[in-house]
């Protein structure tokens, strides 16, 4: 008989998450329902940015969410098409999003009973929707705590390292959607010919150190001293590479951090005057992106303490952000505590 050879040279997100299930003890089957719910929405918003320009998609909402940030009409979609697929897929007993004031608690009998929540930012970078750059999705997973009924507040002011998956979409010039479990970092991109995510970057490491500083240094006469002195140290020549860094800042998060795992670099956006707690939220952009880093050999912290430590204490808590590549987090970390000490 002829052996037949059915190898092939992909292997699509579904095979993937099914494959390393065992990485993943309790209810199996409801993380990979999950994943291809949150990889569906996915590509629905992808559809929509693809088309953004030649239809009405751009623009302003007219409302503005409860930081007081105006909603994007693509603000608003993400969020319905994220939430309508975890609520669809029944695995999921509520979501924390930016885009919403209070948790959404999803009260049929099968969410109510679910093991898991999300928190998500469903469309972060807002500001370049309209001018073409890159946008994504950040999600992260949680056990719930709350035993019997839907799920409470409790199951959402959950500490990072207590995530059981993490992951961000980035709508590029491919999309991908990049996730850990806490067993190393994958990424897979999305084929457009026959709309699947295929693995692309496997067991994703980001490097101990690079070349690039990435911070909105619009901001620079509003940082402390010592934030100062870091962005100082980073445009001189006193490190391992013996040249300044390069500075690249896109102004979305998803794309800022995602250039950082592949090529090496620390983004930051530390306190300011205005603003001593940063901008960035800890449950569903800093928690998240902390996993993943920390899954690919790099570091996330405040500057002072571990990112994925923090008890949070409200849903959009904000904390100032300093992620990467682990020798120049900690080099940062090294200046501000000095300047503590003095
Ligand atoms: P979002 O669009 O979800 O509100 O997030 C915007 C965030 C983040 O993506 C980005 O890195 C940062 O805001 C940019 O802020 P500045 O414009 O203040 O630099
Ligand atoms: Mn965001
Ligand atoms: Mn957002």
């Amino acid at each position: 008989m002829v052996q037949e050879d059915f190898s092939r040279d992909i292997v699509t997100l579904t095979e993937f998450v099914i494959r390393n299930q065992k990485d993943f003890p309790y209810a199996k089957g409801d993380l990979t329902r999950l994943l291809g719910d949150i990889a569906v929405a996915a590509k629905i918003v992808t559809r929509e940015v693809r088309k953004a320009g030649l239809v009405n998609i751009l623009g302003e909402f007219g409302t503005t969410n409860i930081q007081g940030e105006s909603q994007k009409k693509l603000d608003v979609y993400a969020n319905e098409q994220f939430i309508a697929a975890m609520k669809h897929g029944g695995v999921v007993a509520g979501v924390a999003s930016e885009e919403n004031d209070n948790v959404v608690v999803f009260e049929d009998r099968d969410c109510a009973e679910s093991n898991y929540v999300v928190c998500i930012d469903p469309l972060d970078g807002s500001s370049n929707i309209d001018v073409n750059v890159s946008i994504g999705t950040i999600f992260s997973v949680y056990r719930t705590i709350t035993q019997k009924g839907p799920c409470t507040m409790q199951d959402f002011l959950q500490p990072g390292t207590e995530q059981v998956a993490a992951g961000y979409i980035i709508y590029g010039s491919s999309t991908m959607l990049v996730y850990t479990t806490g067993h190393g970092v994958n990424g897979f991109t999305l084929d457009p010919s026959i709309g699947v995510f295929c693995l692309s970057h496997p067991d994703l490491k980001t490097p101990e150190k690079g070349q690039i500083y990435s911070v909105n240094e619009g901001n620079f006469n509003y940082f402390s001293k010592d934030i100062q002195e870091y962005i100082h140290y980073c445009q001189g020549t006193a490190n391992d590479f013996g040249k300044s860094y390069s500075c690249r800042y896109i102004g979305s998060l998803v794309a800022d951090f995602h250039r950082n795992l592949i090529k090496g670099g620390i983004y930051m956006y530390p306190s300011t005057e205005a603003d001593p707690k940063g901008k960035l939220r800890l449950l569903y952009e800093c928690n998240p992106l902390a996993f993943i880093v920390e899954q690919a050999g790099g570091k996330a912290s405040t500057g002072f303490e571990r990112i994925m430590e923090i008890k949070p204490e409200k849903l959009h808590q904000r904390v100032p952000y300093f992620v990467g590549s682990i020798r120049m987090v900690e080099k940062a970390e090294e200046l501000l505590r000095h300047s503590l000490s003095k």
